[in-house]
């Protein structure tokens, strides 16, 4: 499928999906949202694509943020409907996909590209990264998520300041926040999330799955993630994996799972 947004590249069981709008810092449209949506269902229901990895075109930017044009004269319904739909669409829906998603973050990520990366599984960031949720200076707040996952990701007080001063912080600041896993140059970045991705890539996609069910289960209101975590650790005894798996194990060898 073409993209107007996005380039799509699928190697090794790895897709990279990146964000190509580099003259606006790669802000997020309607148009790119609704694209991302597709291009993560696709690599999502692609049998041989076992990790995503997400970043953005150029040097300078992940992501700056929502696309600040498009919503400048929103009314309240419009607003809401505007975090409704984009939750939903993109930032819920990466949160819970099934597939493992890397953010490689290559540049600013910043408001709604801070919360596009903290929607992945988890973040890799280029020593120029700089990330912020920089809303409430333009008097709105974070409305895809970012008051619900970065206090989850760097604990209350330090999400509290984040958000109150609108500031940004550097990318060994992030690393010393738990915001993100590693911290590189930009010409290692790739390489770098390609290297765990292909760690990702040996084990039980399946298992996975259900690894990433009963994480998220955690963070849903009204549900016990340990019953969850039961419940799917029952499920990986009915699996291909689970066999190929415990017997490589017992007749000591590297285990070739069929990912089912
Ligand atoms: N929405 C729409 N356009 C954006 C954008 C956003 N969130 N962020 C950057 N752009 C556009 C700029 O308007 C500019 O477009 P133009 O060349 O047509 O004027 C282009 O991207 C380059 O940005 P510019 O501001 O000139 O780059 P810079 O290096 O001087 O500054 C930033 C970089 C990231 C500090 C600055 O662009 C910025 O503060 N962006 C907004 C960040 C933000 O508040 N995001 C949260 C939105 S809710």
């Amino acid at each position: 499928m073409n993209y107007k947004n996005l380039l799509i590249a699928v190697k090794n069981g790895v897709c990279i999906i990146t964000i190509n709008r580099p003259k606006k810092l790669n802000a997020l449209n309607k148009e790119t949202i609704e694209e991302l949506h597709k291009a993560f269902d696709g690599a999502n229901n692609d049998e041989d694509t076992k990790v995503i990895i997400l970043t953005g075109s150029g040097e300078k930017a992940f992501v700056a943020g929502a696309d600040i044009s498009e919503f400048a004269n929103f009314d309240v319904e419009e607003g809401a409907e505007l975090a409704a739909k984009g939750q939903e669409l993109l930032f819920n829906f990466v949160e819970n996909l099934e597939t493992p998603v890397i953010a490689a973050v290559n540049g600013f990520a910043l408001g709604g590209g801070l919360e596009l990366a903290m929607a992945c599984h988890f973040r890799i960031a280029s020593d120029n990264a700089k990330v912020g949720l920089p809303e409430v200076s333009l008097g709105v707040i974070p409305g895809y998520g970012g008051t619900q996952r970065l206090p989850q990701l760097i604990g209350k007080g330090r999400a509290m300041e984040m958000i109150m001063t609108a500031g940004m912080i550097d990318a060994n600041q992030a690393l010393n926040y738990g915001l993100v896993n590693h911290v590189t140059t930009q010409e290692e970045l790739l390489p770098l999330c390609e290297k765990i991705a292909s760690k990702i890539y040996r084990n039980s996609s399946v298992a996975i799955k259900g690894a990433i069910k009963a994480i998220n289960a955690n963070y849903n209101d009204g549900v016990n993630g340990f019953k969850v975590e039961i419940e799917e650790f029952g499920n990986c005894f009915r699996t291909a994996d689970f066999k190929e798996g415990t017997s490589a194990f017992l007749e000591k060898r590297k285990a070739e799972f069929p990912g089912n």
